[in-house]
Order: C-alpha cells, then sequence, then structure tokens
C-alpha cells in the first residue's frame, strides 16, 4: 500500500479485515515496527476520534506522532496555485508539504470539503495537493469525498457483528441535520459496502442522491420504511444535496430513527460514525439502545489505523 485514500488503495478487503481483527486481539503485538520513524496528523478541520484513534494506532506501533492542528495552530495557509499571497493567507500549501517531507516518514491528512465550490470538492482540491507533493505515503484522515479509515472501521464491526451464514442487508439512511454536511462519509460507505459479501441499500429523500460515482449499481429507495424493512444493519448519516451542491432541499417525513422504525428491521444493529445529533439524526432511545453498536465502531477506528499504518510501515521498511 502506497497511500491510502479510498477502497482502490487495497488490495483483498477480507485479508485487511482479517489482519485488523487480529490486531484488535493484541494491538501491542508490535511496539516496535514504527520506530525511529514519524508520522505527521495534519488536522485542516476538527476531530476527536480520527485524531485520537491515530495517536493510540501509531503509539501502539511505537511510532513518533507529530499533531498539526493545522486550522488553529498553524499559518493560514494558501491553496490557489500561482496566488499572488499579499492577503491573508501566509503559507503555500505546497510550501508546507515539502517541510512535512523533511520531518515525516509518513503524512495523514483531514481536509473536508469547503462545500462552497462542487468542483473543487469532486476533484479534491486539497487532498490532490498532498498527493502531488508528498514524498512520503499519504493518508487520508478524511478528505472532501470520503473517509476511508472511518468505511474500513465499519467494514470490521459489521463483520465482527455478522455470524449467519446468508449476506446481511445493509441499509445506508440519510437522516435530518440543522446545517449542510458534506457527503464523504455515506460515499464511502457505499464504496466499502459494494466491496463486501452484503446486500446493500441506500434511502435518502428525493433531491438527496449522493454522486452516482459512488452509488453505482447500488439499490436507492426513496421511501425509509420500505427501505429499512428486514435490515440487519442501519447506518444512519446526514448529507447535503450533491445535484444543487451544499443545499438542503425541503424534506416533509421525519427521517430521524426511532424505536418505531426499528420495528420494521431484523432487530438491526445501527451504526454511525460520530459526532451525533440526538434526537435530530437518531432517537435518544436508539442511540442508547442494545441495537446500538455505536461505541463499538468508534474503538474500531483504532484498529482501522493501525491496519494501515502497519501495511504502509512494511511498504517504507
Ligand atoms: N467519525 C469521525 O471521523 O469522528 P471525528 O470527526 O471526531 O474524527
Amino acid at each position: 500500500m502506497q497511500n491510502f485514500t479510498s477502497v482502490e488503495d487495497i488490495n483483498d478487503l477480507q485479508s485487511i479485515i482479517k489482519e485488523a481483527l487480529k490486531i484488535k486481539e493484541n494491538p501491542l503485538a508490535e511496539p516496535d515496527k514504527g520506530k525511529g520513524k514519524t508520522i505527521g496528523l495534519v488536522f485542516l478541520n476538527s476531530s476527536l476520534r480520527t485524531r485520537l484513534s491515530s495517536q493510540i494506532a501509531a503509539q501502539n506501533l511505537g511510532l513518533n506522532v507529530l499533531t498539526l492542528n493545522a486550522a488553529q495552530e498553524a499559518w493560514n495557509l494558501e491553496f490557489s496555485d500561482g496566488a499572488i499571497m499579499n492577503g491573508d493567507t501566509v503559507e503555500h500549501i505546497k510550501d508546507a508539504i515539502e517541510v512535512l517531507n523533511q520531518y515525516c516518514d509518513i503524512i495523514a491528512v483531514r481536509c473536508f470539503a469547503g462545500m462552497k465550490n462542487k468542483e473543487d470538492d469532486v476533484n479534491e482540491s486539497i487532498l490532490s495537493q498532498f498527493l502531488k507533493h508528498a514524498k512520503v505515503p499519504v493518508i487520508s484522515l478524511e478528505s472532501a469525498t470520503r473517509h476511508p479509515l472511518q468505511s474500513l472501521a465499519d467494514c470490521i464491526t459489521i463483520t465482527e457483528n455478522w455470524k449467519e451464514d446468508r449476506k446481511p442487508k445493509v441499509v445506508l439512511t440519510w437522516a435530518p441535520h440543522i446545517k449542510p454536511i458534506a457527503q464523504a462519509v455515506g460515499n464511502s460507505f457505499a464504496e466499502w459496502m459494494q466491496e463486501m459479501d452484503v446486500d446493500f441499500v441506500i434511502t435518502n429523500p428525493e433531491g438527496y442522491d449522493l454522486d452516482p460515482k459512488f452509488v453505482k449499481n447500488s439499490t436507492v429507495i426513496h421511501n425509509q420504511n420500505e427501505a429499512l424493512k428486514d435490515a440487519d444493519f442501519i447506518y444512519v448519516k446526514n448529507w447535503s444535496s450533491f445535484e444543487n451542491y451544499a443545499q438542503m432541499p425541503e424534506v416533509k417525513e421525519n427521517w430521524m430513527l426511532t424505536n418505531e422504525k426499528l420495528k420494521l428491521t431484523n432487530n438491526a444493529k445501527v451504526m454511525h460514525c460520530l459526532p451525533v445529533r440526538r434526537n435530530v439524526e437518531l432517537s435518544d432511545e436508539v442511540m442508547d439502545s442494545e441495537n446500538s453498536i455505536i461505541y463499538q465502531q468508534a474503538k474500531n477506528r483504532i484498529f482501522s489505523a493501525q491496519t494501515v499504518f502497519s501495511e504502509i510501515l512494511d511498504e517504507i521498511s
């Protein structure tokens, strides 16, 4: 694995999941694997789970960890090529990445969608600069269109919770929110579920279809109750409109996941990447129920990160 920015960087998903579950059994089995090497964790946006799980994963492997909360602590970055930097921006992203190359053996970066210019987001305008200028492997800690470490943790969690001898029905359901949110988690979950042995369904209101590039041949149902029928796993997530980019077309029906809606399912396990808006996206009763595997999912972020760091260390050692 040279870089890790999407499911396409994985050769064999089932073997990566198996490896992650082995690491989970004994996370400290290789405490010196990253000895003498440094990973830079660069956050252009807020984080709780990604920051802390990545730090734990790196420490478990003996890596030195540099965490840069760039939005708060670094110089104001310029992202446009050829910019005349006589305004508020102080350091060009190219220069920042060249300097990170001097300090780090692996660079991991979080760079959300700006949600202002669809073309910039679809083309991963920031992540692409890291991929262009980095001279060391690059790991996405969530980019404009994908959240691959989250999706790997989601695959690990589904695998741990499915013992029956048939394909589980996995439903990704849109949920309400108070402000526009990027499509990265939904896109990424769809992309990874298409590589899993599951019956995958996406349900969202009209006007909220994800980018066809990520939906591919997945079933899309605009009636939530119909989609939830007999589900074994429900993944709850909001996203704003892709078609009317970053807008929030009005939705008349109530899409919040409640216990009443869970009755339609096969006693489904409930997932969410967190952070979650309780009683907006899903109800307290669902969040705190035995059906929720949301905290297990958060714990698995450690093992998804550790597996990817370990694979990349194999490549550069
Ligand atoms: N799920 C997730 O990525 O959480 P953070 O945004 O807190 O890192």
